[in-house]
């Protein structure tokens, strides 16, 4: 009876997630971003579809390079995302650094291209947490450059299949080693199952350490979850 009872909870949880994604809301964020990136003098060349960014992460990566004064942006997964850091970079004078990180080194090569800064090609490697085996990015792959990054945008590896689910709780692993003394972190597809666990394995190491944060959503096509520590806590309303 108490197996069913967990399972049932389990159902329910997961449909409650995927009910607050608010599709009828991209056409704001579309609206919104495409409204910013034109205040910027930046050109629309984004194709928010499939399984790239939606536009409530493009609106949401944009209002932070926009108003938060950030240094380091570590992005794990690259693609629409990618472009738009660097274009806004440019747009914006920003002095912020970039380091993404993609585990396809076709895709790689192919987003380095088009942006000015490093695309580090990671295989992704067995890693256990939270007791089970997932799949993540080469951690020394992570780790290089020893930088501590203020904002941190994860995006991959792939995880739509129910082979890969978890694989973005490996996080979990590596983000205590990344942070600045102030950060955001944004979750995309936070209404999925394993990007749930994520966020809530981020939360648990966090909190632990005694680490203050708010956090916040964004919902379009798909949800967004932010964590803001105190000097940059108005993502956590973006
Ligand atoms: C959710 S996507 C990453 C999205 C990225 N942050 C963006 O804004 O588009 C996760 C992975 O899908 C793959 N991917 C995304 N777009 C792709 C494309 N157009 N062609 C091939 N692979 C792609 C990449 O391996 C990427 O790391």
């Amino acid at each position: 009876m108490l197996p069913k009872l967990g399972k049932l909870r389990g159902i329910v949880s997961s449909l409650s997630r995927q009910s607050k994604t608010y599709p009828e809301l991209e056409s704001v964020y579309r609206d919104l971003f495409t409204r910013d990136i034109a205040k910027a003098g930046m050109d629309d060349v984004y194709y928010p579809v499939g399984h790239a960014a939606n536009y409530s992460l493009l609106y949401l990566v944009m209002r932070c390079v926009q108003e938060l004064r950030l240094a380091e942006i570590l992005e794990l997964g690259a693609g629409q995302t990618t472009i738009l850091l660097d274009q806004a970079k440019r747009a914006l004078a920003a002095k912020y650094r970039v380091r993404t990180i993609e585990h396809d080194p076709l895709w790689a090569a192919q987003v380095a291209g088009r942006v000015g800064h490093e695309i580090v090609q990671a295989k992704l490697l067995p890693l256990a947490v939270g007791g089970r085996m997932t799949n993540y990015y080469d951690r020394d792959a992570v780790f290089g450059g020893g930088r501590k990054y203020d904002l941190i945008i994860v995006d991959g590896p792939p995880a739509f299949t129910a082979a890969m689910r978890y694989d973005r709780t490996g996080i979990a692993a590596v983000v205590e080693h990344l942070l600045a003394a102030e950060f955001v972190i944004i979750f995309d597809d936070a209404e999925r199952d394993g990007e749930a666990e994520a966020v809530r394995a981020c939360r648990q190491l966090l909190n632990g350490r005694g680490v203050e944060f708010l956090e916040g959503s964004v919902s379009g096509f798909k949800r967004q979850h932010v964590f803001a520590t105190t000097a940059h806590a108005q993502a956590a309303f973006f």
